[in-house]
Formats: C-alpha cells, structure tokens, sequence
C-alpha cells in the first residue's frame, strides 16, 4: 500500500472485543517458575486424541492457509505510480533517542548500525536504523535547506545511508511538524516538499518520524492536528508518485494527542499513542494501560507507537524487562531499540532477539494486537497506570497467542478459563507453548494457571488446538452461564429466570 488511503481497507477487520466473567474456576493444568505443566490424572489419557489432533491441526493449516488469502487479496488503494508498499508490519530497528538523546554523531551511527549487524539484531527482523534529534544545523542554508551538522556529521547524510544501506538495512530520519525540533533545531513547516526530497532523494532515507514541537499560531496554521500532519503525509506521497519509488515509511509522534488511532492511518504507517517512555516500571506500566483501550486500532499498515524501548539501559529489572517487551511486540508497537549497542549484555540481547515473541510481532498472516479478556485485580475496563489489565489474548497464524502480566509487586499465580479468551474453542484441549522458556508445556483442558509469577512479570503463551477434550470433561459447559442439556434442563447455578 502507498501512503495514504488504503490502510483503511484494514478497519473494517478490526475485531471488536468479547469480555467474558469466568465462572468457577477449575484447573486442569498449571505452570510453575521454572514452568512445568502440571496435569491432573483424569487428563493423562489424553495422548489417544492424538488422531484428534492430526486432524484438527490439519483443520488448522487449512483455515489459516485460507485467512492468508483473504488478507491477501484485501484491496489496496496504490497511489498511482508507487510501486512499493511500505509499513505493512510494524516497523523494527534501532533509534538514537532514548540511549542519546542528542549526543549523536556519525562514527555513533555507523558503529550502530554495525553492532546492528554483529549481534544479529538485523537477522531477527531489526532492519531500520534511525537518527532522531539533532542532527543539523540550527539554521537553513540561504537556499533554504536543512543542513547535516558540519562538526558531528562531517560526512554528510547521503554519505551515512549509504553505508546504512551497505550494511543491508535501512535508513530513518526526524523532523517536525512545526517551526522547530523539540530541541530546537529546523522543523519542516512550510517546507514539507522541499524537506521531504532533501530526506529521500538527496540524503536517501526510508523512514521519516515527525514530532510535535513548536507549534505556529492558530492564525498562521489555521489547521488542527490532522491538518498539520496531513501536509507532510501529502508531500511524502507526492513525491512516491512523481520518483515512483517507495514513500518514505512515516511515522507520526504526537503524543496521542488528539487520538491519532482514529486518523493517522490515513496519513502513516504508525503514530506514537502515548508521551514519552521513561526507563521505570512506573512508565512502562503507564503506556499498556493507556494502549489496552485503543488495541482495535492496530492492523496491516497502520499501528499505536508505544515508542521506543527502555530493554537495557538499567532502570527495569529481568522481568519487567521482558513484560515490556513483551507487551510492545504483541501490542504491535514498532520496535525500536534504544540502548547502547557497544556495551550490550547478553541477558538484553536475549530479551530483544526473541524470536518466537518477535514473530507474533512480525506476523505475517494476523495484523490485530492481543486485546485484554479480563482485567484481573481491577474490575473490567477499569483505568489504572499502575495496575493495567493482566490477562490478554490474541489471534496469531500459529494459534491463540496469551499474555499475563503480574502487575503487583510481589509474585502470584495467575488462572485463567481457556475460553474466556474469544479466540478459544469450548471442547477442545490446547497444546501449550511457553515463549519465553521455549519449552512445549503439555496440554491444558479449560484453564490455565501460571504459578507464581515474578512481581511485574510476564508469561507468553501459544496454544494450539490439539484435538478433542477427554469425554465427560466436567463441568458440561466451560462457560456456565446459560449452559442447557438438550432436554431443556438447566445446568447452570446463575440463577437467572428466563421471562
Ligand atoms: C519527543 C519525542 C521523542 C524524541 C524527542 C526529540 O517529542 O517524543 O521520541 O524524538 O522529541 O527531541
């Protein structure tokens, strides 16, 4: 798709969200830290369904296979003369922010983008290699253009994306919708189609982020926040059709102000949702909070920027480390890293090179974000940044994907009934798979409990239909309310009386 109207095609596909009461609660199955599944006896007969299995799994491919095509063949609105698509999955890479601010130069750059390279980052999907603030000069030249900074980027832009570039990856770069930068250097206002060819013609960048800062008077502007951005999405697309090279990826960064989820799509590929992240749990909490009631806006070509990552640069431990990351990648945010490549540790690596939690963002075949099914220690839909929602579910191509999230400071166990989840089937047992240990972790049959889960922690989960439940799985119904025999006879202890 080209920049602009098509991702709306995606909108209609949003799945609105089904939140279910459990009822009791009854575990047939659990995880424990280090995580084992535990299975009560009745359930260990289970491996003669395995032919259940092969047939539903087969039942599987086929009706995935088929959700591929109608993706696939979901109409997109080209701009004539761009051939190129962009920003169909949220985008991944590097950004200089949050690890340097404005302490940037191009030696940084380059070994970045090099460390990019050396730790494999570039094989697991980060493919973007971005320079924010303060790049340039504080003035124009008197031609008018934005100038790279003679003392930090003696080389010049062309010269850095060129070796971006070499490297195999790709380029991004920042600007603002106003009169300035956010640390004041030149913003694009008024300049939109000269500043959009200088990034990609003359410098070749790929990406472009455009901030929020220094905002012209109402009397100059006379355009609200969709106007303002809505003129460098116009001058990006422009200038796709007249090189009929791809559009620069354009990524808004406006806070979440003035609810970008329900324009932005039209203009870019992604649009921050939320201020800036800070590196404590405090701030990490804070965004899945504000970003569990806008899920529905993600999809194909358009997705909340929950902004840019905080794994590795101290002020979260191992576990909320991985809950941040976690939440960022089946939220669908853009995944950016911001930490000093140099000095890297393997325990952050093995956080950002998750590959089975970088496919659920990466998913090829299923655009949506995991939506909260139950809030947990809050009532449903409650707002809370320090306690969001901790039970979450999704669809993927390989299975239901589940995210629990202990968000109280001391450890707990954590239980949910499978189909409480919308995208689980009643009378099926599930296959589980543990994202983070990377462990197959036997069946569950109506719910799941992840015992004792870290303070601030995250269990990852895929399950997969593995075939019929055992016969004369009790109770009769999973979901208890309204739950009849065929003669008519009530099962349920609800206690509603019908009219
Ligand atoms: C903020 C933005 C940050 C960073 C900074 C640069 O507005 O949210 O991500 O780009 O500006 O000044």
């Amino acid at each position: 798709m080209a920049v602009g109207k098509s991702s709306r095609h995606y909108l209609g596909e949003s799945e609105s969200v089904e939140i279910q009461h459990g009822g009791r609660r009854r575990t047939t199955s659990s995880l424990d830290t280090p995580y084992v599944l535990v299975l009560t006896p009745r359930y260990i007969l289970i491996g003669i369904f395995s032919l259940g299995f092969a047939v539903s799994f087969s039942y599987f491919c086929l009706s995935s296979g088929s959700h591929f095509q109608d993706n696939a063949s979901v109409p997109t609105d080209p701009v004539e003369g761009v051939v190129e698509e962009v920003g169909q999955l949220p985008f991944m890479g590097y950004n200089t922010w949050n690890a340097y601010h404005c302490e940037i130069n191009e030696t940084l750059i380059r070994e970045t983008a090099d460390n990019v390279i050396k730790l494999g980052l570039a094989d697991v999907g980060y493919n973007y290699v971005n320079v924010d603030d303060c790049y340039s000069e504080k003035n124009r030249s008197e031609a008018g253009d934005i100038i790279a900074n003679a003392e930090r980027f003696p080389s010049g832009m062309r010269n850095l994306t060129d070796f971006i570039h070499g490297l195999g990856l790709k380029a991004g770069i920042y600007s603002d919708s106003g009169w300035f930068t956010c640390a004041l250097y030149p913003g694009s206002f008024q300049n939109e189609e000269r500043d959009a060819r200088l990034f990609n013609v003359e410098w070749g960048f790929d990406l472009l982020k455009y901030d929020n800062c220094a905002v012209p008077f109402d009397e100059i502007i006379k355009e609200g926040m969709v106007g303002k951005f809505t003129r460098m999405s116009n001058a990006i697309r422009d200038l796709a059709k007249e090189t009929g090279r791809a559009p620069m990826l354009y990524s808004l960064c406006q806070w979440g102000r003035e609810e970008p989820w329900l324009w932005a799509r039209e203009l870019g590929q992604a649009w921050r949702s939320t201020p800036d992240i800070e590196d404590t749990w405090r701030s990490i909490a804070g965004i899945i909070n504000a970003n569990s009631f806008i899920t529905w806006a993600n999809n194909f070509y358009g997705y909340n920027d929950m902004d840019i990552l905080e794994v590795g640069n101290g002020g979260l431990n191992y576990e909320e480390s991985k809950t941040h990351f976690t939440a960022w990648a089946f939220m669908k945010s853009p995944l950016l890293v911001g930490t000093h490549l140099a000095t890297i540790t393997e325990e952050t690596l093995s956080i950002l090179k998750n590959k089975e939690i970088i496919a659920i963002n990466q998913d090829p075949v299923v655009g949506t974000s995991v939506t909260p099914f139950r809030w947990g220690v809050n009532p449903d839909w409650t707002s809370n940044t320090t306690h969001p929602a901790q039970y979450w579910s999704g669809k993927s191509e390989n299975g239901t994907v589940f995210m629990l999230i202990n968000v109280l400071d001391e450890s707990a166990d954590m239980t949910f009934n499978l189909t409480e989840s919308p995208w689980m089937k009643a009378g099926r047992q599930y296959a589980v798979r543990d994202l983070w240990t990377h462990t197959d972790n036997g069946t569950a049959v109506r719910s799941f409990t992840a015992k004792a889960v870290p303070a601030h922690g995250v269990v990852a989960l895929l399950m997969k239909d593995d075939g019929d439940e055992p016969k004369g799985t009790e109770p009769p119904c999973q979901r208890e309310e309204w739950c009849m025999d065929k003669n008519g006879t009530r099962i349920d202890d609800i206690g509603f009386e019908p009219w």
